[in-house]
């Protein structure tokens, strides 16, 4: 009896505690309606898919610990799904997004509700489409505010804007897709970048949309800097002014300031901006970032308009806003000036791992696919493109992984995906003909829970060296080193930064390069591991982490939600 009433007593304290804990915490529901919408851009008009006949998409704002519950219905004509890129997804691997591997695509006339918690992550993420190349036009921003009562870890900002840069076909995007996989060769390039689905001034009927930041004079602006493009790296900067970085990938880093920020695709930058020069007009601008020497790629340039309130005739001065000054396309020094800047503050640098249970290695680049003469063969030299990791060829599977793995259906995935490449080889140089082709799989990699990890991710020159944004689903991880050339396992190490290393989501890998992450497994789940350009993901550019107990269970997973699609 005693002991009953104790229980019941401890219980209700229990339940107080997390009523009390969560009091703050707020609930968002949403409903998203995937829908094919007209939208004009360059002077023609495309039917593109979008959500809630938004293009950008909706703004999601909440705060560090909400919960989001986003009802999203499907009245497009292709599968599709979303994902809430760079949220850790803790007990909810089934809310992730990628289709194939932790869901089947909603099919049209379907719907699927996400619903997951955010924990401990402020900043700036973004949400997309993550099927097929729907992302193109199915993104849109997700800032993630501080827990009430608690504030920035800076100067608070007057204004907060995001600023989603984007890539824009003056053509059907699924078209293009198509026309790539059917003839092997590299897809069309595009014909536009836009800030927040705009292409600017400088292109063909483009005038009247342009993105106009307005601030009064004195004033500080949060700019949440997503890069959304499809398959571009770019670089961004404000004519005359100064950017503070503050955080990337939703986790504050020291501050620092510079002219010019590089964002791979998948990845996010919180500036601030201080206005604090003549009262004018200024162009805010974005262009490509292309390290692949010799391929083609868009070289337009996007802008947006940066307006004092007070400057002499105001937005419709007829002087022209002043231009900024970009890095050439080509300029890695800038790039890599601007990444070795980065520093994890105090508390995050205390979680660096030290010992290491998983050492990987694996290569990142491209490869051919030989194939006989014709239609299908328009890769360079006849073949066909193809990309891998460590030599697999990532192959997305008939049904999700996560589901594969729960309901032990057998024959969807492997789990020996090498730790080291099959072959050692100068992986910078000029690499033999021999070992341009890769085999295809779909292998998964398995991590125990709570293991310590380390990748040395290394560029490859099969066919190019190129950068390539490699994004870990439901983790950030430590960038404890980069370089160029090949890592060298005797001398790199000692040069790891373990003390204040930057903390991200996705990480660009150096042209002709390396870089070494670290992260501890403490997210069971299927998570994909991939190249965050889009073209390179469909050859292959990608692979898979099985985080599970060593038991075949995933430990602290919440059960599949009843309307989870099935393929
Ligand atoms: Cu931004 Cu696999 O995703």
């Amino acid at each position: 009896m005693q002991g009953q009433n104790n229980d019941l007593f401890l219980s209700i304290l229990a339940i107080l505690g997390f009523v009390i804990s969560f009091a703050n915490a707020e609930i968002h529901h949403h409903e998203f309606v995937v829908e094919a919408k007209p939208v004009k851009r360059l002077c023609r008009t495309h039917n593109i898919i979008t959500v809630n006949g938004k293009f950008p998409g909706p703004i999601l704002t909440v705060r560090n610990g909400d919960t989001l519950v986003i009802k999203v219905l499907n009245r497009a004509r292709y599968n599709v799904t979303l994902h809430w890129h760079g949220i850790r997804q803790l007990r909810t691997p089934w809310a992730d997004g990628p289709e194939y591997v932790t869901q089947c695509p909603i099919q049209p006339g379907a719907s699927y509700t996400y619903r997951f918690t955010i924990e401990d992550q402020e900043g700036t993420l973004w949400w997309h489409a993550h099927s097929k190349w729907l992302r193109a036009t199915v993104y849109g921003a997700l800032a993630i505010l501080p827990k009430q009562g608690s504030l920035y870890p800076f100067r608070q900002p007057n204004h907060e804007v995001p600023l989603i840069l984007g890539e824009w076909w003056d053509r059907d995007i699924i078209s293009v897709l198509r026309q790539a996989i059917f003839t092997g060769a590299a897809p069309n390039a595009s014909d536009a970048y836009t800030i927040n689905g705009q292409p600017g001034d400088v292109y063909r009927c483009s005038n009247k949309g342009t993105f106009r930041v307005s601030v009064n004079s004195g004033e500080t602006v949060l700019l949440r800097v997503i890069n959304a493009a499809l398959n571009q790296q770019l670089f961004f900067t404000v004519a005359n002014h100064q950017l503070t970085v503050v955080g990337v990938d939703a986790i504050y880093h020291k501050p620092f300031a510079t002219r010019v920020i590089m964002l791979g695709p998948g990845q996010t930058t919180d500036v601030l901006l201080t206005a604090n020069q003549q009262p004018a007009r200024y162009y805010m601008a974005a262009r490509a970032y292309a390290s692949a020497r010799g391929v083609p790629f868009d070289n337009t340039t996007t802008t947006g308009i940066l307006e004092y309130k007070t400057a002499k005739g105001g937005s419709s001065s007829a002087a022209r806003p002043l231009l900024p000054r970009l890095p050439a396309f080509n300029d890695t020094a800038t790039a890599t000036a601007f990444e070795n800047q980065l520093r994890s503050i105090p508390s995050e640098a205390a979680k660096v791992p030290n010992n290491i249970d998983h050492s990987l290695f694996f290569t990142v680049g491209l490869g051919f696919v030989n194939c006989n003469p014709g239609p299908r063969c328009q890769g360079p030299n006849n073949t066909r493109f193809a990309a891998s990791m460590n030599n697999v060829s990532f192959v997305l599977p008939r049904t999700s992984l996560l589901q594969a793995y729960y309901n032990n259906i057998p024959g969807i995935f492997t789990t020996d995906f090498p730790p080291v490449p099959p072959v050692q080889f100068n992986y910078t140089g000029n690499v033999p003909r021999s070992l341009w082709q890769p085999r295809f799989g779909t292998k998964l990699y398995k991590l125990s829970f709570g293991s310590t990890v380390q990748i040395v991710l290394q560029d490859t020159g099969i066919f190019v060296t190129e950068d390539h944004p490699i994004h870990l689903h439901g983790y950030h991880f430590f960038i404890v080193g980069q370089g160029f050339g090949n890592f060298n396992p005797q001398t790199d190490p000692a040069r790891f930064n373990l003390v204040d290393p930057p903390v991200r989501n996705t990480i660009d890998v150096p042209v002709g390069g390396w870089a070494v992450i670290r992260f501890v497994a403490d997210n069971p789940g299927v998570w994909l591991f991939h190249c965050h350009i889009d073209a390179h993901l469909t050859w292959g550019l990608g692979m898979a982490f099985l985080v599970e107990n060593g038991k075949g269970e995933l430990q602290t997973v919440e059960p599949p939600p009843a309307d989870l699609p099935q393929c």
